[in-house]
């Protein structure tokens, strides 16, 4: 029975129960992080734990735990399965308290973790890549927040299920921002573009890790705004999260991106990023 950490302890997972009035439930009133680990070895915890410090610190929320806390609890979950890869989510709300926007005084927040398996992504998507659809990104203006309070996303990402598509690329003003669930690269002109990491989209980490290994192998690159049109011409697509890693995209709005199969720049930074897993 998988053992999750609530508020200061661990409890099986079956057990694990949250009062009715908490701000997460009632508001989405919290944030939450996604952090891979590859048996046993969480991949680039620092900057997630540093994101997670940034989320909370955009609404407004003390961190309840420290660095060194985190990493402890987060070792914790994973040493229940040293030798699988998984996954570890992370969250935490402003709290119980009787409903009312303005925020609670004193109440401690809810704090949440559980490790789950992460299975690699089907080999079909890394072989032939997967579809995606466009739609305007109507999302708020804080999307550099991880926050809980995902029903934007949800809807756009419904929108791909239902198109028989893995992902919903988002535009907004003309530009592209981001994945619904992923940040999205571009291979325009031989090189590979990422927009700029502002307000409009989420700090991706693996999206990060990639531009790293991009600088590392002399692979052109740059991050700066990048219009609908350059989108839609582009040689190679792919989206970046750290469940799914890198997945190329190979057909957007029912045309075939270049020439339809993943391309050199998508291929090569998918065998980086392996590496970069670790052996
Ligand atoms: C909206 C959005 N953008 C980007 C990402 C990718 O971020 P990361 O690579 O840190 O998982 C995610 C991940 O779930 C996401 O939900």
């Amino acid at each position: 029975m998988s053992m999750v950490y609530l508020n200061g302890d661990f409890i099986p997972l079956e057990q694990a129960r949250i009062p009715i009035l908490d701000r997460g439930f009632i508001f989405g009133d919290g944030v939450y992080e996604v952090i891979p680990a590859y048996r046993g070895q969480p991949l680039a915890l620092e900057q997630h734990l540093q994101r997670l410090e940034h989320s909370l610190a955009g609404i407004r929320l003390p961190n309840p735990l420290t660095p060194v806390r985190w990493q402890q609890l987060i070792e914790q979950l994973l040493a229940q399965a040293p030798n699988t890869d998984q996954s570890v989510y992370l969250q935490i709300t402003r709290g119980v308290a009787p409903r009312d926007h303005a925020f609670p005084a004193q109440t401690p927040p809810t704090v949440f973790a559980l490790a789950k398996p992460m299975p690699a992504p089907p080999t079909q998507w890394i072989q032939e890549g997967v579809s995606a659809i466009t739609r305007p990104d109507n999302r708020w203006l804080r999307c550099d927040l991880k926050t809980t309070a995902l029903l934007a996303n949800l809807l756009l990402r419904q929108e791909a299920v239902e198109a028989g598509a893995v992902e919903c690329v988002l535009i907004r003003d003309g530009m592209l921002t981001e994945g619904a669930a992923s940040n999205i690269l571009v291979v325009h002109q031989g090189q590979l573009l990422a927009p700029p990491r502002n307000h409009l989209i989420l700090a991706g980490i693996t999206c990060a890790l990639t531009l790293e290994l991009a600088a590392r192998h002399q692979i052109p690159h740059q991050e700066r705004p990048i219009t609908e049109s350059e989108l839609r011409q582009a040689e190679e697509l792919m989206l970046t999260s750290s469940t799914r890693e890198i997945v190329p995209i190979t057909v957007l709005d029912g045309q075939p991106v270049g020439n339809g199969k993943p391309g050199p720049v998508t291929r090569r930074l998918l065998a980086l990023y392996q590496e970069l897993k670790g052996p």
